[in-house]
This record gives structure tokens, sequence and C-alpha cells, in this order.
């Protein structure tokens, strides 16, 4: 059924207003209580507007309109009040969640355009630490948010796999390597052998040199140093698949800098050609200093070219391989002036497609016990951090001496679901620490207290002796009288159109926030309401009501890459 806010939208946008649908939208209100209706819209901003009184302007909206879905559209003082017909709206959103189940708020809006979703992106023979964890989440939840609603998307991971670390490397492995050493922890002796050719060149600088020689062997597809950063990135993107494949995390692609690489003369062509290139002390930049932008610098004075360089050089090519619709990045804000100089110097050479290219944010992760350098080598690993969550879920499991049977793959789904959780519950932008405790409170707003719903639901249809069989066909719901009903409906209609606004805004907490008010929501309906009463019709009516939440609640938790369990 038709989302209530966009009906109201639409009844309003017929009156001559002058305000844009989504300046409407913005305007819906949820009435602190339900005497003054389901929504409503304050009046003084158009009472401004027109300059006469809210009050007046309430009543004056109010004549003439009426919809199927309001029983009631009231003004009161200076707001408009749309009371929901109740029935008619349970039955709707019920009938329609029974129906499409785990295709409810399915969309075929994005039919026909591409997206790119370039996430994770590591840099190799670099720990995968629990910094990684806010781009490969958030990244992988938009791109199933995406396809959801019909859009084409296309997985990156644009892996670091260039640069002058890479003759850091070869120079450190030329010196000390061991092979058995980097066979057994390739990740740890890679970077012990980094962290300690840093701290030889801070005593030697001529050492940096050295690496940069390396790095432009590379370059020039010496034999000895491609080989060397083969075996690298095979060894470090094998670490990373054993993360990706316990978070269930895919990708389509995982063309990194390297691979980008090979347009960079043409970039650098073009911009001479453009006349964008200027030279400046001995490296070659574009000037942005009339847009408030420190100078993108293109070729250093060493002759290499720079990440902002690759990154160009990417953006254009994507464009070529996939005529993008959007072009999405989702790095940390702390890269919000490298992408701002990216998309500066695409509009500078003229490609339209640069106010495509999207950076999508997001704040800091630190531990609630420390921080994270690469540099000094004092890194916590992603992996243990799953791996933790995993184990203290199972001590959990095992304290509560349930009788459960596969109580290792139980921990397993809550473990990871909870790390999952958490760093989908804040608005992305925010900074936040990670706090075990919190992560696996079963009572708080956290994954293991969604998925524990969950169970709990799936364990009154089986009291109930429940069969999906029995929900096909088009159902009455007129003994759903309850508030506690009525507003866990709403909040299963809500879910659909929070799913667009989560995809419009590149805004994951918006579904792990909608997914967890349900939960609470059923929780207040189930410790009000029995559910396996004596009235056939009552109780049919709230075996199917019980039956189309957890059907909402795990289609929820799967956008948000998170599996569920029958028994918890
Ligand atoms: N590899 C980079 C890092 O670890 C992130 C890459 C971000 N994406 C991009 N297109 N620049 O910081």
């Amino acid at each position: 059924m038709k989302d209530l806010k966009n009906e109201i939208v639409d009844i309003l946008s017929k009156k001559d207003i002058g305000l844009s649908e989504d300046e409407i939208y913005d305007l819906i209100e949820i009435p602190p209580n339900q005497d003054m209706g389901d929504f409503s819209i304050p009046c003084f901003t158009l009472a401004k507007k027109f300059r006469k009184n809210p009050a007046i302007i309430a009543k004056e909206l109010k004549e003439g309109i009426e919809s199927k879905y309001f029983e009631k559209i009231d003004n009161v003082n200076a707001y408009l009040n749309f009371y929901v017909n109740k029935n008619y709206f349970e039955k709707e959103v019920l009938n329609e969640i029974l129906d499409k189940k785990l295709d409810y708020g399915r969309s075929d809006m994005g039919n026909g355009k591409n997206i790119i979703i370039e996430y994770s992106s590591p840099n190799i023979a670099k720990p995968f630490h629990i910094g990684h964890i806010r781009t490969t989440i958030i990244g992988d939840v938009l791109k199933r948010i995406y396809k959801f609603l019909g859009y084409n998307t296309i997985a990156i991971n644009y892996i670091g796999d260039y640069g002058t670390q890479f003759g850091i490397m070869i120079a450190a492995y030329k010196l000390w390597g061991d092979d058995d050493k980097i066979n057994k922890d390739p990740i740890n002796e890679l970077l012990n052998l980094y962290v300690k050719y840093n701290a030889e060149a801070e005593k030697n600088p001529e050492m940096m040199d050295d690496a940069r020689d390396y790095f432009n062997k590379l370059e020039n597809g010496d034999e000895e140093a491609t080989k060397l950063w083969n075996w690298f990135k095979d060894i470090s993107l094998r670490e990373f698949e054993r993360v990706y494949k316990l978070l269930d995390v895919e990708f389509d692609n995982f063309h990194g800098e390297a691979y980008n690489s090979k347009w960079i003369p043409d970039v650098i062509e073009e911009l001479k050609e453009k006349n964008l290139l200027i030279e400046d002390d001995g490296a070659y930049i574009v000037d942005l200093k009339k847009y408030d932008l420190t100078p993108a610098i293109i070729i250093k004075s060493n002759g290499s070219s720079t990440y902002l360089t690759r990154d160009i050089a990417t953006a254009i090519n994507r464009k070529r391989e996939y005529d993008f619709n959007k072009n999405i990045y989702v790095v940390a804000t702390q890269q919000n002036l490298h992408f701002k100089q990216l998309k500066k110097v695409l509009e500078l050479m003229g490609y339209d497609f640069f106010d495509d290219c999207i950076h999508i944010g997001f704040g800091m992760v630190s531990m609630k016990d420390g921080v994270m350098s690469t540099r000094k080598g004092k890194v916590i690993f992603l992996e243990d951090v799953l791996n933790k969550s995993i184990e203290k879920t199972l001590n959990i499991i095992e304290e509560r001496k349930t009788d459960l049977e596969n109580k290792e793959e139980i921990a397993k789904i809550v473990g990871i679901g909870a790390v999952k959780f958490q760093e989908l519950y804040n608005s992305r932008i925010k900074d936040y620490v990670f706090d075990w405790d919190e992560v696996l409170n079963f009572d708080g707003e956290t994954g293991p207290y969604v998925q524990y719903t969950y169970a709990r639901a799936k364990s009154i249809l089986r009291k109930a002796e429940f069969n999906e069989d029995q929900a096909k066909g088009d159902f009455e719901f007129d003994k759903l009288t309850t508030d506690e009903e009525y507003t866990l409906i709403k909040s299963l209609q809500s879910f659909k159109d929070t799913l667009v606004r989560a995809k419009d805004k590149c805004e994951p907490s918006f579904v792990t926030r909608k997914v967890t008010e349900i939960a609470a929501n059923f929780n207040r309906y189930y410790n009000s309401s029995p559910i396996l009463v004596d009235d056939p019709d009552l109780r049919n009516q709230r075996v199917l009501l019980t039956y189309a939440t957890s059907i909402v609640i795990k289609l929820g938790l799967s956008l948000l890459g998170i599996d569920t369990v029958e028994k918890m």
C-alpha cells in the first residue's frame, strides 16, 4: 500500500501552497499522542509565507480534501491533523506483507540504472584492521538496498596496490625478508618489515631513495619487483578473503589503483591539452585556489603519479566501462578534501559526470581501549574482533544453559550480526567507540536484541502450530483494535518508505533503526496482547500479525547483511 506520508504530500500538492513535494514531506510531523491524529502538518511556515494566521491556514487547507486512507482530517489551532482509517490501513498493510513476503518493499525504481558502489578498498600488505569495518559494512549494505530497489549495482573493491609504499615493502624484503616467516603469517610479517624499514629510514633518510627506486622499477615493469609485488598482493588478498567470508561481503571486482593506473598517461596528456596542468617546483599540479582548495598534485617532483591522479584516471575509466548513473565512494571523511579535489578536477576537465561521483563519508571508530596506527604497528585486526565476538556470544549462550543444538552456528550468526548491527546503528557521519558491553547487550538497541525478537516470534508461531500455507488469501483484520497492534502495523508499513529514504541519503542507519523500532513494537504488543487466545478469529489475526512481523524483521536484517536464527 501507499506510504501515508506520500499520500499527504499528494493531497496537499494539489493545493496551491507553493511548496515542493519534498518540502511538504519534511513538514509532516508525528503528533505526540494519538488524540491528535497519526500525522500532522504545522502551518507556521505557511503562515509566514502567506502572511496569515496559521490557524486560518490550517482551516483553509482542510477545505475539500479527502482520502480513503484517512477517516478524519481536522484542523486544530495551527495544525492540520490526519487520522488514519485504521481498519482499512491494517488490512492493506498485513495482506500486502503476507502476499509479498521477503519481496515486501522491493521496487523497480532503479531499473536500467547503473550504480557503482566502491567500498572496503584496503591497502595491500597492510593489516585489515577494525577501522576498515566501516567502509566494508556500510558499502555492502548500500549495495543490498540499491539492488533491492532494482538498481544494477557494481561493487568495486578499489584495493590500494600502488604507490611508494610498495617500494618500501620491496626494499625491506630485499634487506631482511624471510619467506618462511612471511608464508606463515603474511600480513603481520609484511607489516613488521614495513614498520622496521620506516623506523630505520628515520635514522637513515637515504633509505627512502632506495624505496622510491624500487617503486620506479615496479612502475617500469621490472621483473623482480613485479614478481614480489604480485606475491604480496596474492597473500594479502587471501587474508582479506577470510574476513570477507566471515562478513558475507562480496565484490564484483577488485579493480584497484594498479588496474586503473594504465590510464594515467592519457589523463596527463588530457590535462595538458586542456591547459590545466602547471609546473610548480618540479611537480605538476592543477591550481584550485579559485575554488578554495589546495592544489591537486598530479605528478610529484620525483616523477611519480599520486593517489589523486589514479582516482582521476579511475573515475574516467569507470564512466567508460559502466556508464554509471552514480559512482559512490564509501570512504572516511578524513578524505573529504581528496574527493573535493577529484570532483573539481573532473569538472574542470569538462566531465559532466563529476556531479554523479558521490563521496559517502563516515566518522572514525575507536576501540574503548586504544587507537590504531599502522606505522607504529599497533593495530587491532578486524578478524580478531569478529572471532572474539563469536566466542563471547558462545559464552553467553552457554551460560544461559539452553538446550540449543547448533550453538556454534548460532554464536557465529549472532556474534557477527552484533558487530555489524552496532556498526550500522548510528548515522554514518558520527565517530563512535567500539564497546563490547554495548555490542553484545541482548536488551539494548542491538543485533542480538532484534535477532532474539525474531526467534521469539518464530517460537510463538511454532506454539500456534502455524504453517505458511495458512497465510495464503485475503484476510480481515477487524479484531486488531489495540493501540499496540496499530503501532506495530504502522512501523511495518513505514519500513518500505524507510528503504527509499535510506537509499536516497545513503544512510543504512535508517533501516537499522526501523528494524529496532519494529522489534520494540512487537515486544510491546507481545507483552500486552495474549496471542494464543480462545476466540479463533482473534487468535488467527494475531498469529498472522506475528508472522508478518517476523517476515519484515528477517527482511530488514537481511538488507543489513545480518542473518536470523529460528531459536536462540
Ligand atoms: N585504499 C585507500 C585507503 O586505505 C582507500 C581508497 C578509497 N577510494 C578511493 N577511490 N580513493 O585509505
